[in-house]
């Protein structure tokens, strides 16, 4: 290992780089929102056909540059890179954006992180309620942008894992615009999905269930998790990023819904970022945990979840190695238990 003199630079650069976590982030957001990606895709354009402000170009496409994110030609002019057109670029399956766009829409609760590490408590004392219920039309849509890019390799994790040949019915629950469903369904043309969801979510995930032309095998079914039942006939249930969301009472609630609807022998499975047993990591479920510390949720081990699943009446919990952005939990639901 590399003593702390040969790496004293660079570890002294990367803390600058946490430092300045919040004006990095901000910068991509403004180049997503003013589709730079899309237009340096277009390129290559010189600063001015860019319409950028004189005093603040320089600086922006330096960082872009310098970050990969943009390309210098021999002429001065600027294009895009493989790396952008791959994750940055709307019109890819790989498009990432989304999540900066989602971190953009509450960059005002971000400045409160501090509050929330100092107290343990959320900035807000509905907790993520408070979030979901006060997004407006353009909030859902970058939401779901942001899911979106999420589910693409979560389900590809998730297709690795488990096998979903065995299963009839799924139903995803808390399945916004159904990133997860869509991949799955692909893979498994024998498959049919419901998707449970707010009210507010249906326009998006009936816009790309028609655009997919998967009116015949998928259904949107709008419903809270709190306050209504969850549909039946299901004999898996998907729960993709949504016990992170919630605190343990909050989590049981769900839970206890899950449990009264999946089918006897069903299978429960829970995705999500989580932590590694003896909390060393990984990096993005540790930085996304933050996030949850900030809005009421928590990430959790694979440990704790299935704890939370067991003490819900769920059986033969199975838990996947921990990976960096997802890790799994699945279990059963008894046969003859008359809950399920
Ligand atoms: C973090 S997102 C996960 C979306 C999706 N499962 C995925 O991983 O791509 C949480 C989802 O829970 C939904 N949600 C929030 N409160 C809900 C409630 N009370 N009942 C049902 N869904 C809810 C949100 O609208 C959102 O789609």
């Amino acid at each position: 290992m590399p003593s702390l003199n040969e790496n004293f630079e660079s570890e002294r650069l990367r803390i600058y780089a946490l430092q300045d976590g919040a004006i990095r982030a901000q910068a991509l957001a403004f180049c997503l929102r003013t589709n730079m990606f899309e237009r340096l895709a277009n390129g290559p354009l010189t600063m001015e056909e860019l319409g950028l402000a004189p005093r603040v170009a320089p600086a922006l496409l330096a960082f872009l540059t310098n970050q990969g994110l943009a390309e210098r030609d021999e002429r001065g002019r600027f294009k895009s890179t493989p790396i952008t057109e791959h994750f940055l670029v709307r019109s890819s399956p790989r498009f990432i954006g989304g999540r900066s766009l989602l971190f953009w829409g509450f960059h005002d609760q971000i400045g409160h992180l501090g509050d929330a590490l100092e107290s343990g408590s959320p900035i807000s004392n509905k907790g993520q309620a408070d979030l979901f219920g006060r997004f407006h039309a353009d909030d859902h849509r970058w939401f779901a942008e942001g899911m979106l890019a999420n589910a693409v390799t979560g389900s590809e994790f998730l297709l690795n894992a488990v096998d979903f040949s065995k299963f009839r019915r799924l139903l995803d629950v808390g399945g916004n615009s159904g990133g997860y469903t869509i991949e799955l369904l692909k893979k498994h043309p024998t498959l049919e999905a419901s998707i449970f969801d707010l009210e507010a979510v249906r326009p998006l995930a009936e816009e790309r269930i028609t655009q997919l032309e998967l009116e015949k095998r998928c259904s949107f079914i709008a419903g809270s998790f709190f306050d209504d039942k969850l549909p039946t006939g299901h004999d898996v249930l998907l729960l993709a990023n949504i016990l992170h969301d919630w605190d343990t009472a909050e989590c049981q609630h769900i839970l206890g819904a899950c449990r009264k609807a999946i089918q006897p022998e069903g299978t429960i499975i829970v995705i999500e970022p989580m932590l590694a047993e003896n909390l060393t990591g990984p990096e993005h479920a540790s930085v996304s945990g933050l996030t949850m510390a900030l809005l009421g949720g928590e990430n959790r081990t694979p440990s704790r979840i299935s704890e939370l699943l067991e003490d819900a009446g769920f059986i033969q919990t199975w838990k996947s190695t921990v990976g960096e952005q997802n890790s799994i939990v699945t279990a059963s639901c008894p046969k003859g238990n008359s809950s399920c």
